[in-house]
């Protein structure tokens, strides 16, 4: 029996992944002043040892002020990177190649973890500061802060730390970046009519709103090798009664990118409104995905409900992406890879995973057969 499409290797650039499961960025929300802790070590290692080809680090921010909560994981200082050094290293000797998505929040910083409200922390109380955006128009719903609108001078020093960030990411060890252009953060927000009202140069029309997201990924360019994948990930679709045109602007916005050096997009929703209307279920984003790796012409990977492994199997065989990105299911079950390779009949499905794992289960396998 041949090889299951999800179990075929994947090259970009110098990277080489074991197979096409992806575990993509998930905040722990854990952190204290961006600092990882024994928490991030165990819970990357696990992923990487339950085997996917890629594990990418959760929303990693470039400034204090581009956290999303307090908990969150940051990038703007050199003691941070050296505790994303070891998670580096141990995501790569669990046999994954290690990723990490740098982020800015935007609009939707300064909020109270998932589980705690995931509402924005009030103002007065210390714990919170004031989010800045492209413009002083707040998200709304349970995220009602109104941002400060950023200045040229901000603007200017944010994607200065984004390459500071980047710069980071590399000497830590990191061999897949990933730049958070989605979910309504501060560069999805840049790109989305909900939230950029700007009548300069970063906003007007589809030109301006895309010129935030396509400047900050040619200054990381400068500073990423040229021999490992950069990435993005970005909201093409919102689900607002608008999608022929989002849809049409974000394919030409990711042609441009592709041309600016990029080399692979997450495919997601932009999240820019409270208003949106998903149509979850399992894979509803695949033919999104699809479409904007036929037009857009670069490999694609892409989450939401891809938990079946039929189902995830069937999208890298169809090629409607070439990565499936498995979130929830991972933090379900880390052996994710192992039970999926079972299923779909992979030859020898133990070895997904590492020796003193996988020398044990194929004996095991056999003899309970
Ligand atoms: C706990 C948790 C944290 C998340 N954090 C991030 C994040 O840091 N960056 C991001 O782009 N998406 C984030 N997401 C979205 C996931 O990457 C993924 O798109 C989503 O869970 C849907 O995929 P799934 O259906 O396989 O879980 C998060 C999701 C979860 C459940």
């Amino acid at each position: 029996m041949s090889t299951p499409a999800l179990f075929t290797p994947f090259r970009l650039k110098d990277v080489s992944l074991r197979n096409r499961i992806a575990v993509p960025p998930m905040c722990q929300y854990s952190a204290t002043d961006g600092l990882t802790n024994d928490w991030h070590l165990a819970h990357y290692t696990g992923l990487a040892r339950g085997g996917a080809g890629l594990v990418i680090v959760e929303a990693t921010a470039v400034s204090p002020e581009g956290r999303i909560t307090p908990g969150c994981t940051g990038l703007w200082n050199d003691e941070q990177a050296q505790g994303m050094a070891r998670i580096a290293a141990a995501i790569k000797a669990g046999g994954a190649v290690p990723g990490i998505q740098i982020a800015h929040a935007g609009r939707k910083a300064s909020a109270n973890r998932p589980w705690e409200g995931d509402d924005h922390i009030p103002d007065g109380d210390p714990r919170g500061w004031t989010p800045i955006a492209p413009s002083a128009k707040p998200f709304g719903a349970n995220l009602p802060k109104v941002p400060q609108a950023m200045t040229l001078e901000d603007i200017a020093r944010v994607q200065a730390d984004f390459v500071a960030a980047a710069r980071r990411a590399r000497d830590a060890g990191f061999q897949w970046l990933e730049l958070h252009f989605a979910h309504g953060y501060l560069a999805q927000s840049f790109f989305s009519i909900h939230g950029n009202t700007r009548t300069d140069a970063y906003g007007n029309d589809a030109i301006g709103r895309g010129r935030f997201l396509l400047e900050t990924l040619a200054a990381v360019r400068e500073v990423w090798p040229d021999n490992l994948p950069l990435t993005a990930r970005f909201g093409v679709i919102e689900y607002d009664g608008n999608d022929a045109q989002t849809l049409a602007e974000s394919i030409e916005l990711v042609r441009a990118m592709r041309e600016g050096g990029l080399d692979m997009l997450n495919v997601t929703v932009g999240f820019s409104t409270p208003d949106a209307q998903i149509p979850w279920g399992p894979a509803f984003l695949a033919p999104v995905a699809e479409r904007v790796r036929r037009e857009a012409g670069l490999p694609v990977a892409a989450a939401w409900g891809i938990d079946d492994p039929v189902i995830a199997n069937r999208a890298v065989e169809q090629g409607q992406m070439d990565l499936v990105m498995v979130g929830r299911a991972m933090l379900s079950n880390p052996h994710w890879p192992y039970q999926t390779a079972l299923k779909l009949g992979l030859e020898r499905p133990s070895w997904v995973l590492p020796a003193p794992y996988a020398h044990w289960l194929e004996r095991y396998r056999v003899q309970s057969a």
